[in-house]
């Protein structure tokens, strides 16, 4: 059936605000009160299995690996497993070691990126379980791999990807909460995730509510042709997703960098006509961050903050702020994205750029 853009102007900006609806059904029927933990009905490998693995992988293209980044510190904290990942066109030329126990997890929007396949072949022809994350059904990927989840996000048609990303997110919230119920993770803590992870579709929609906000920040800056994105733990991969996706779709040359990092080089590019988009939201690093903020005005750099609710501190730096509702930090990401997108959108539109289909992408990279 054709895809309708229902009143909205592009499909990204439609993808974005169906957002609330597909981080609900990715987790639809996948969490279990009962036992504090998250159920996959495709893994098609048992507990022993499950149990079994010491080192995971995971593997991916574009804003698909930067989830896995998001995955990779979800998957350390909630359970204790070390967790590498890896561009799938360096892994698939690669000889890496893996241990016996080794998983590897191929994630993909469309199921048929050829890095991802081929690198997913590569571990597989070794021996290795493969799982994939893949929101197209009866895709390459979903159908080479020996099992997986599904997103559920629905056709997502914007180039750059939208809500895959955020979906792709909660699926390994999932499976940090699975995989640290198997090994390390108390009841009570299984439960306060579940717990978060229900709360967030009502916040992704307040996250939402920033959009005339941004639009207004947007004006302000689209004029401005390099922008850093900084931002620590959680909200390192969020700022290497947000600059990626103002540099796919309005062609600005965007940076993201963990926002500590940035004195050992970015810091060199700050001016006056070069804006830095810190995602700081409270947590274990808020403060540390402000300094680095600090950092930045110093340099007469201007600040666009993407803040919790009611923080006046970050506000008081900043030149301009997004207010976002405040959550645990592993779901961070999840939250600030949505801003993030809705800021490099109205950039795009603001410099007459064709969002949906940008110069040079494709959708899904099917060629080498
Ligand atoms: C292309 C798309 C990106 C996407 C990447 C990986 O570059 O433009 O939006 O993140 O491929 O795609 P996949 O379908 O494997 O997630």
């Amino acid at each position: 059936a054709q895809v309708e853009l229902d009143g909205y102007p592009h499909f990204m900006l439609k993808e974005i605000f169906e957002q609330p609806e597909t981080v609900r059904n990715a987790m639809r029927g996948r969490l279990d009160h009962d036992q504090a933990t998250a159920v996959f009905g495709g893994l098609n490998l048992n507990a022993q299995q499950l149990r079994a693995v010491d080192r995971m992988v995971l593997t991916a293209c574009g804003t698909s690996w930067h989830a896995g980044l998001v995955g990779e510190y979800m998957l350390e904290a909630f359970a204790r497993v070390p967790v590498e990942v890896e561009y799938a066109s360096e892994l698939r030329y690669r000889n890496p070691p893996l241990s016996s126990n080794t998983l590897l997890f191929a994630i993909t929007q469309s199921g048929e990126t050829i890095d991802t396949l081929a690198a997913m072949r590569e571990v597989k022809r070794k021996g290795h379980p493969v799982l994939s994350i893949c929101n197209v059904v009866g895709s390459t990927i979903a159908r080479e791999s020996d099992g997986g989840i599904y997103l559920h996000a629905g056709p997502e048609i914007g180039v750059a990807s939208t809500k895959a990303f955020t979906s792709q997110c909660v699926v390994f919230a999932l499976l940090a909460l699975y995989f640290g119920r198997l090994r390390h993770l108390s009841y009570e803590a299984g439960l306060r995730v579940i717990d978060e992870l229900q709360a967030l579709p009502e916040l992704v929609e307040e996250a939402l509510t920033t959009n005339g906000q941004v639009r207004k920040i947007a004006a302000k800056y689209s004029g401005c042709d390099n922008f850093l994105y900084l931002g620590r733990q959680y909200n390192f991969p969020a700022a290497l997703e947000g600059a990626l996706k103002l540099k796919e779709i309005s062609y600005i040359h965007a940076e993201g960098y963990p926002a500590a990092e940035m004195k050992h080089g970015p810091i060199a590019l700050v001016d006056e006509n070069t804006p830095s988009v810190f995602i700081v939201p409270r947590g274990g690093v808020y403060e540390k961050v402000l300094a680095n903020m600090e950092e930045i005005k110093a340099r007469g750099g201007p600040v666009i903050a993407i803040v919790n609710s009611g923080d006046n501190e970050a506000a008081e730096i900043a030149d301009d702020v997004i207010h976002v509702p405040a959550v645990a930090d592993f779901a961070q990401p999840i939250i600030t994205a949505v801003p993030l997108q809705l800021l490099a959108y109205h950039i795009a539109v603001l410099r007459g750029c064709d969002v949906d289909k940008p110069r040079n992408l494709a959708k899904s990279v099917t060629v080498e």
